[in-house]
């Protein structure tokens, strides 16, 4: 995309997502941020950990891109040290900031929504993670640099694991079927900034570098997980 104005359109979308029903856009099977809700984020937070083999040890920075209303922010500022929580929507953060007030290990750091990271240093970050965001990019480019910065941002023997949409026919008729029913009871699915862009499976595994690994785990027909892990 030769411009940005798709950036400003991603934070609107999401900064009104968050008034509208901040719940529902962050995980469509909630209608508020309820106890409940977090219990799952801190559920599903263990399960791509796990899915990925990463581990956060007690002494991690943890950086999470797209933390939304921190659902599963919470879990992992109980498992790490510190959270760099980032977020294109000044809404969805501010909402975590009152979710997780009894949480002092946590930042809040608004970014571009570019993919670049301007707050965070080079070789400063433990463990990068991040679920359901990068699938809500609409510029391929964005969601790229996403994942190189993230590698940047890998302290030695940092682990990262970043979920992306999955590629396929069947994977773009599953998707397809998941807009048209969230927009029949009036969700705004149909917004280039909820259906994102995909990346080729290339354009990723050219990100390694001779100390950083990076594979591909692909979880359902809609879910990839970019895992990647730097030498120690
Ligand atoms: C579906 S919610 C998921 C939030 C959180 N990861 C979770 O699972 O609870 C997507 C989040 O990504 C954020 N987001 C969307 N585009 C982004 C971008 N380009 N950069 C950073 N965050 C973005 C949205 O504001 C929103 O909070």
């Amino acid at each position: 995309m030769a411009d940005d104005s798709h950036r400003a359109q991603s934070a609107k979308f999401w900064d009104d997502a968050a008034t509208e029903n901040a719940a529902w856009y962050v995980a469509t099977g909630y209608t508020e941020e309820s106890a409940a809700f977090f219990e799952q984020g801190a559920h599903e937070t263990d399960f791509f950990l796990g899915f990925c083999g990463v581990v956060v040890e007690p002494t991690d920075v943890v950086l999470e891109i797209g933390a939304g209303v921190g659902r599963m922010t919470k879990r992992l500022a109980a498992l790490g040290e510190r959270v760099i929580a980032s977020d294109i929507s000044a809404e969805m953060l501010s909402r975590a900031e009152v979710n997780l007030a009894e949480m002092s290990n946590v930042d809040y750091v608004v970014v571009p929504g570019d993919g670049s990271l301007p707050a965070v240093q080079s070789g400063s970050v433990d463990v990068v993670f991040s679920y359901i965001v990068l699938q809500h990019v609409p510029a391929r480019e964005d969601q790229v640099r996403y994942l190189s910065e993230a590698i940047r941002a890998l302290a030695p023997g940092g682990r990262l694991a970043i979920q992306v949409r999955a590629t396929g026919v069947k994977t773009v008729l599953h998707e397809w079927a998941g807009f048209a029913a969230h927009l029949v009871r009036g969700r705004k699915t149909l917004s280039k900034a909820w259906r994102g862009a995909k990346i080729p499976k290339a354009q990723i595994l050219a990100l390694g570098a001779d100390d950083v690994t990076v594979e591909l785990r692909r979880h359902n027909v809609r879910h990839t997980w970019v895992v990647a892990n730097r030498a120690k």
